[in-house]
């Protein structure tokens, strides 16, 4: 019996199980050691392939993966995880580091991204992260069978951003010194000019504070005042508490997911919506509950809200953004 097989078939299942997909040992054991300290069961796997096939006799709860394996990219057996088992907590580790990489794997559901070498604390607090992730996505209900998950893409690059991202930069470049402590002022002064934070501008901060871009790029993810995308026109919120989820709320979601290709999280192409879930906005008598810009919508249901969109959509006068919520007569 190999190593493998002994650690899946001895641990006990009611702990949290943690698959370590490492090719390098020492790494791998240091991992296995500080991570069955904290109580988890760990199993570990050198290839991409062993780690997917652990995962098709197995479910685990979290995934540590490296990048750069013998034989699989990491990134395609983060692909095939998520693919199969979405629920999986997935931790990129990687000596690798690149803006580009750290997206993608936000991109494919990555709950941290971390550069080696990290800390102790860094890849608990990781862990413990993606668990606490994990049973609050348990509490909503899966989608509709028959929604097909979609694609995210990013909304259209107008010419008008290149001119502005430019800016920006130029501005960033006159305005700060580059010392390391002005990495939060820097990302808050680009989101404050686009409303959001390109790329190329993750890439200045990084090379103007000398910090790697990967960490910027977690900075950036980590807080929710930051955007990665432009957003739309129109901000749709919809609220997932308990008292929306059981009255409906995933419909709604789906709704607008099937109606106009948008999942929380994403811009519209053209702009003209951005979708975020919320966890209550206080409001739950008249559950379920949408918020298009500052209008509280109560007791929507899927065509309600496929209506309500519609009209914005039709009609392009939206409400002031300005001022407290106002509510709609349910
Ligand atoms: S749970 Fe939705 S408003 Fe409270």
């Amino acid at each position: 019996m190999n190593q493998l097989q002994e650690a899946i078939q001895t641990r006990p299942h009611d702990w949290p199980q943690i698959l370590i997909l490492e090719d390098e040992p020492s790494v791998a054991q240091g991992l296995e050691m500080v991570l069955t300290e904290e109580g988890y069961a760990v199993v570990r796997a050198e290839t991409g392939q062993s780690a997917l096939d652990t995962f098709h006799r197995r479910e685990f709860d979290v995934l540590v993966a490296d990048l750069r394996l013998p034989d699989i990219d990491g990134m395609e057996v983060i692909r095939r995880v998520k693919r199969d088992q979405p629920d999986t907590g997935v931790i990129v580790i990687t000596g690798y580091s690149t803006v580009a990489s750290a997206i993608e794997a936000m991109k494919l559901g990555a709950y941290d991204y971390l550069p080696k070498p990290f800390t102790e604390e860094e890849i608990k607090s990781a862990v413990k992260g993606a668990l606490s992730e994990k049973r609050e996505c348990a509490v909503i209900s899966e989608p509709e069978a028959g929604v097909a998950e979609e694609v995210p893409t990013p909304p259209e690059q107008l010419p008008e951003d290149k001119v502005r991202i430019a800016k920006a930069i130029g501005e960033l470049r006159l305005d700060f010194a580059g010392h390391k402590d002005e990495l939060i002022q820097m990302l808050q002064r680009v989101q404050n000019r686009l409303g959001y934070l390109p790329e190329l501008a993750l890439q200045e901060i990084a090379r103007m504070t000398q910090t790697p871009p990967a960490s910027v790029y977690g900075i950036a993810t980590f807080y929710e005042q930051f955007r990665q995308h432009p957003a739309g026109k129109h901000l749709v919120r919809v609220c997932r508490g308990t008292a929306c989820h059981v009255k409906g709320a995933e419909r709604i979601l789906n709704e607008i997911k099937t109606r106009f290709q948008l999942s929380p999280g994403q811009t519209t192409r053209n702009r003209k919506f951005t979708l975020e879930t919320v966890a209550c906005f206080g409001s739950c008598a008249i559950a379920p509950v949408l918020v298009v810009d500052e209008t509280v919508k109560g007791r929507m249901n899927p065509s309600k809200t496929r209506m309500a969109l519609e009209k914005l959509t039709a009609n392009d006068d939206e409400q002031p953004s300005a001022g407290a919520p106002n509510k709609e007569k349910p």
